[in-house]
Parts: C-alpha cells; structure tokens; sequence
C-alpha cells in the first residue's frame, strides 16, 4: 500500500512538474495561459526535449504503478548501491557517521517482504524473523535501531556502551583494507555512556516489564515471544567497560543495572583488542567471577513474566585450545546463555600482509577473518556439545559465509564490515541465498543445519 501511495505521490508530482514546466516557466509567457492562448515560444530544442522528458515520465509513472510492491522494494534496495561509490570516497569514520545518520532518520530503504520461512528459528523463547544480525560497533549509541531493524536484519546489537562517556582512542582510528574486504578498527570504545544510550532506547522502545515477582528464566513463557523491546526485530545491548576503570565488574554490572531492561539480550563485551587488559577477562577465573557477579545484579532486578534478558559473552578469536576449554567449562557451569564468536583479530592472515595498511594497530574484520572466527566457533560447538546458542560473527559476505557459520554450530548470525562495504543491498540478498544453501541441501529449518559439520 505503502509503495503504491508512493509511486502514485511520484507520478502526480512528477506530473504536476511536467506541466507546470510546459506552461509556466517561457518568461514571454509570463501572465500564463489563460490570459494568452499563444503557445510559449520555447526553441525547438527545449521543445523537444521537454516532450521526451514528459513522455519518458509518463511512461515511467504507468510502468510503476502496474510494478507490484515486493519488485518495487527489490529496486529500492538495488538503487541504494549506486551511494556505495560516493561513501568510498569518504573518509571511513565520516562515511560511517553518515550511515548511522541516514538510518536514524529513515532515509534507508525499508524491506516490505516477508523472510523466506526457512529462515525463521527461535531461540531463547523469541522468534527471530531470519538469523542475519547487525553487529556491535556500528550503532554504539543506539541512535538507529528502528531504521537499522526495518531495513531486514533480524536482530541488531548496539554498543560497545560504557558507563561513563569517553572519546575512545584518537582519530584517524578506522582504516579500509578495500581490496581485502577488510577494516582495521581501534576505536577504544567510544561511547555516549549508559545514561545517554538508556534515556535513547527509553524514549525509542518499550521497557522491559519489572514485576513484583522475579524470574530467572528467560525462556519460561510457554508462548516464544514474536520481535522484542524494538518492535518486530530484536536488539541486543553489548556492555564495555571504561578505559580508566579499575573494577571492570562494577562498569558491567553497572551496565546490567542501566540498560537490561531495555534489552531483548545482553553481551558482556571481554574481547575488544582495543582497550588494554580487556581480553585478560577471558581467563577461566575471572571469566568465572565475572559471569557469576553479571547474572547475580542482573536476577536481583525484579522481573515480569518475560523474564530477565539472557546473557552473553563475546569472545577473540586469537585463543589457544586451553583458552576455549576454559571459556567452555565456564558457559556450562553458570549455564550461560549464548556465545559470540567472534569479535576481531590482532593476527594478519597472509592474505593482508601485502597491504601496508596492515600494519595498522587494531582488530582486523571481515573477510580475512572468517577463517579463524569459524574455526574458533566450530571448536566451541563441539566443547560445549550443542548445549549453547552460539552467534557466529566474523567475515560473513555471503549467504553462502552464513551458511558455513550455521553448519559449524552458529543459531544466528551478525556481520559488521561487509555491510559497511555492501550497504543495504547485501541483506536480502544474504537472505536469499542462505535460504537457497538451506533448500539445495534438504534444511526445513536454520536449526537443522545448525551444527551440521561437527555431526
Ligand atoms: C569499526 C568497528 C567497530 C567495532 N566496535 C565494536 C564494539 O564496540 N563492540 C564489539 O563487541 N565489537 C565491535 N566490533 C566488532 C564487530 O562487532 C565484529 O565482531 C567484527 O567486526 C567481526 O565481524 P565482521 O567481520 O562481519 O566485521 C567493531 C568492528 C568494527 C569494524
């Protein structure tokens, strides 16, 4: 309906133009038509050209009116690659503080289609849509989670967010490794803080129901729950912690206490490459307490019957095999509630080593990573026997990448550099293609292939 209201409002506008340009803009003809039947006296180049223009618009108005929404949508995301160009140009973090911008305000295109039903799984009692997910970084302060969410992700995760706000490390600190289809990122988690992100995703979300009675199971709901506290999609908020802080337990409990009842999940951020002593956090002790004291600050909250938001750890994937037993001990013991493997790399594959911008210091992503990340994550799967969700993130570009993710042991899905790279375009297209992956290989469902490499 929408698209039609659109194409018809184009049309009648494109219409309105077409004609008021044919009888009001001759400077002879100034008192316009009705005071003077005269025809204006346009050269015959203008003339012409003017007919084409109204023809080829009239044209184009009937073509678009016959289109059906679901094509018109299709093209809507197509055009959008036509910016990709113009943000190239740009530098990175510039580019990127335009994206989040144009998604905040709604200039992004909007999917009217629904996901292939292939696509659908549940997970911690919700019902994600399809398993593609926006991951943490790209809208650290949520200021685009509606736009970002319209746009088709099934999921999207702000943040890293501190407690208090800090500038991160300073400019120039995100580097493009084009050819690779890579970034080098150390922002050293820039973040309008906890406060600030609170009041946004208050004002923008439903708050997550405080009762009188608490209840620690996220899934104890018969009924699994259709989107979250964004409306038909699900958003995830990815705590940090402060630079300067010492206790880096009370920065995340701090952050639980803020900002989980605004959550559909939580993620305990321990992996950042980018802020000194951060990773120490995964050693299997203070992961321990760590995890121990999280969920302790997070089920003392007074809860409705949803329940509290799970929570999660995200991880390197620059650990040794004792690294992961460690971590996976851990997640069985506390019954963690999901994994994210992985954040990015301090290693250079061989195949940036070429690329001077390598040597940048930083966590590198995208395509040079989805080696290491799958490795790491199929490891994961099989120390923790299946019992875990895990989210696989790390150099997705394909619905053919997410596959891969998905049959060594990932439920759902984020991808962060190949959307910079891509813009909008590329999720209905990863879509596509990982429903076709599931179908060409007899899948009903995401979750039956979910592990299917490590059977
Ligand atoms: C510029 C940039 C900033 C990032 N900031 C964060 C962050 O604040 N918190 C976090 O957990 N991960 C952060 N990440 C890591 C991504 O969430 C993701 O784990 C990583 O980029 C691998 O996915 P990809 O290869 O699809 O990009 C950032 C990545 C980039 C490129």
């Amino acid at each position: 309906m929408a698209a039609r209201a659109s194409r018809k409002l184009i049309s009648d506008y494109i219409t309105k133009r077409a004609i008021s340009s044919s009888v009001g803009s001759c400077r002879h003809c100034s008192t316009a038509a009705e005071s003077s039947p005269k025809i204006p006296h346009f050269p015959k180049k203008g003339r012409l050209l003017t007919g084409a223009t109204i023809g080829l618009v009239i044209a184009g108005g009937a073509y678009l009116s016959t289109v059906d929404e679901a094509t018109f949508c299709g093209w809507l995301f197509s055009a959008t690659k036509l910016v990709n160009p113009f943000f190239a140009l740009l530098d990175a973090e510039v580019a990127h503080k335009l994206a989040v911008t144009a998604a905040s305000r709604g200039w992004v295109p909007r999917e009217k289609r629904p996901d292939s039903a292939n696509l659908g799984l549940e997970v911690w009692g919700r019902k994600f849509s399809n398993p593609i997910g926006l991951a943490a970084g790209f809208d650290k302060n949520a200021e685009a989670v509606e736009g970002l969410l319209g746009m088709g992700f099934g999921f999207v995760e702000v943040g890293s967010v501190t407690p208090v706000p800090q500038e991160g490390n300073p400019k120039p600190r995100i580097f493009r490794l084009r050819k690779e289809g890579a970034i080098i990122n150390r922002c050293g988690f820039n973040s309008e803080g906890i406060v600030a992100v609170a009041k946004r995703l208050g004002a923008q979300h439903g708050k997550r129901k405080l009762a009188e009675t608490s209840s620690t199971s996220p899934s104890s709901s018969e009924e699994a729950k259709h989107g979250g506290k964004a409306g038909p999609g699900i958003l995830g908020v990815n705590l940090g912690k402060n630079k300067t802080s010492e206790d880096a337990t009370a920065d995340y409990v701090q952050g639980v206490h803020t900002l989980s009842q605004y959550a559909d999940y939580l993620v305990i951020n321990v992996s950042s490459p980018n802020t000194p002593g951060l990773r120490m956090l995964q050693g299997r002790k203070q992961l321990k307490d760590l995890v121990k004291k999280v969920q302790a600050a997070r089920d003392e909250m007074q809860w409705g019957e949803e329940g509290p938001p799970p929570l999660l750890v995200k991880i390197a994937p620059d650990l040794s095999r004792e690294d992961l037993e460690d971590i996976a001990a851990v997640a069985l013991a506390l019954r963690l509630d999901g994994l994210i493997i992985s954040n990015t790399t301090i290693s250079r594959p061989d195949s940036v080593n070429k690329n001077p911008v390598s040597e940048e210091a930083g966590g590198l992503s995208g395509k040079p990573l989805f080696n290491l990340s799958t490795r790491i994550l199929k490891e994961m799967y099989i120390l923790t026997r299946g019992k875990i969700p895990l989210i696989g993130c790390g150099g997705i570009s394909s619905g053919e990448d997410a596959y891969e993710k998905v049959r060594a042991g990932a439920s759902l899905l984020q991808l962060y550099t190949a959307f910079a790279y891509g813009g909008p375009a590329l999720i209905p297209q990863i879509k596509a293609e990982l429903s076709e992956c599931l179908e060409r290989d007899g899948f009903k469902s995401i979750l039956d292939a979910v592990g299917a490499d490590c059977r």
